[in-house]
């Protein structure tokens, strides 16, 4: 038997490839910079809007007022899904919400008047219907599948709030709304993360964006991407109160178990999203009478401290779980919150792609057996 080839440098992981140039975000993981279209996240987080994000991302530069409520218009007016598709999310009601999220873009595919065009202004005007769609989405399947009838979009209201009326059925504040706003924000863009790069992979053999989000929605889904924010809260409802933190993050630590909510394949300080969330959870907390969690999230950082030495700090998952849960968002809701959020990144990575592609398709360095004999099946016993 012949042995394969020496082995190549690999990069597994594609660990540290630089996979082609962009200008949609830049992110400095040693500095823990991230900026959008040039501007920081600090700004946009505390001065901008999810809508003016969109806009910024999609293309290219800050509106004027006017282009800003343009799309905020058709923002608003794209909300609503076909009853088809509002069928197809009853049937599938017992999935998980990101499954049954995939599966709804997937069938929208079916009703929007341009899937196949893959021109740049069709597929501008896709984004700005699928970024609308999807908290609809969202919200839909989680009335349904607790026995209630969804509620229609209301126009009167942005993005983020009307997301969180479509889930609850009740205008929200203004600070509930506005926390939802900014963590929107925070989630919209990440450079070539794993369901960025998927949808990548994607268009670049020439398919459009709905097959693009579908996988982007596929890869977020798992608990090392999307999932963190859900792992987070789950382990602070483990622990339960702030005391018991040293004794639970310690036995993890020696079991050699990963602190969810810490680590980035990028950062190796602190994710410069993880402050908006952080102090969100605090205001949010207190204002609601459970200070708790937010006790319990602070004690881990301070517990962890020696994972900082080793470039392992908080993500933006961090205290954003805190956030969804003290505004009754469900745990198995957070990483569709994270979809909703990063929709106008993906598009933008799409239509990036697009203008400038080549098909996305790696090399494996194969380590299996060669030229084996075949045996007939009936002689195999
Ligand atoms: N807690 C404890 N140790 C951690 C850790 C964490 N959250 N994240 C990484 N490490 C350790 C690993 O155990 C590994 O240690 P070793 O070298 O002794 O084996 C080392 O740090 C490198 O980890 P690796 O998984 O190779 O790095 P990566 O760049 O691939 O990791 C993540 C990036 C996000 C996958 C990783 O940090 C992680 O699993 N974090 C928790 C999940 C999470 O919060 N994800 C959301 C990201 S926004």
């Amino acid at each position: 038997m012949s042995l394969p080839a020496s082995t190549p440098e690999l990069a597994r992981g594609l660990k540290g490839v630089v996979l082609d140039t962009t200008e949609t975000s830049f992110i400095d993981g040693e500095a823990g910079k991230l900026l959008y279209r040039g501007y920081n996240i600090h700004d946009l987080a505390e001065r901008s809007t999810f809508e003016e994000v969109v806009y910024l991302l999609l293309y290219g530069r800050l509106p004027t007022r006017r282009e800003l409520e343009e799309l905020d218009g058709a923002l608003r007016r794209s909300r609503p899904i076909p009853q088809e598709v509002m069928d197809v999310i009853r049937l599938v009601q017992g999935a998980h919400p990101m499954d049954v999220l995939r599966t709804a873009v997937s069938a929208l595919a079916a009703f929007d008047p341009e899937t196949t065009d893959t021109s740049e202004e069709a597929t501008l005007r896709k984004a700005v219907r699928l970024t609308a769609q999807v908290p609809t989405i969202v919200a839909a399947h989680h009335r349904i599948r607790t026995g209630r009838e969804p509620v229609p979009p209301n126009p009167d209201l942005n993005h983020a709030a009307n997301f969180l009326y479509m889930l609850h059925g009740e205008v929200p504040d203004e600070e509930a709304a506005r926390a939802i706003d900014v963590d929107f924000v925070l989630h919209a863009e990440h450079g070539s993360n794993a369901s960025a790069f998927a949808a990548r992979v994607t268009v670049s053999t020439g398919a459009d964006l709905h097959a693009a989000i579908v996988s982007a929605l596929g890869t977020l889904k798992g608990p090392l991407h999307g999932g963190a924010a859900e792992a987070v809260m789950r382990m602070v409802q483990e622990i339960g109160e702030p005391e018991r933190v040293d004794d639970y993050i310690q036995r993890m630590l020696a079991e050699g178990r990963r602190i969810m909510g810490m680590g980035h394949r990028v950062y190796k300080v602190e994710d410069p999203r993880a402050r908006h969330m952080r102090q969100k959870a605090r205001i949010l907390g207190e204002k609601l009478g459970q200070p708790k969690w937010y006790r319990i999230l602070e004690r881990i950082v301070e517990v962890t401290a020696p994972l900082r030495a080793r470039g392992i700090s908080l993500n933006v998952d961090f205290f954003a779980g805190a956030v969804y849960y003290l505004l009754g968002i469900p745990e198995d809701l957070f990483i569709p919150m994270f979809a909703i959020g990063r929709m106008p990144g993906w598009c933008a990575q799409v239509l990036e792609q697009m203008r400038n592609n080549i098909l996305i398709r790696p090399l494996l360095h194969y380590t299996g057996p060669m030229d084996l004999e075949y045996v007939p099946l009936e002689e195999r016993g």
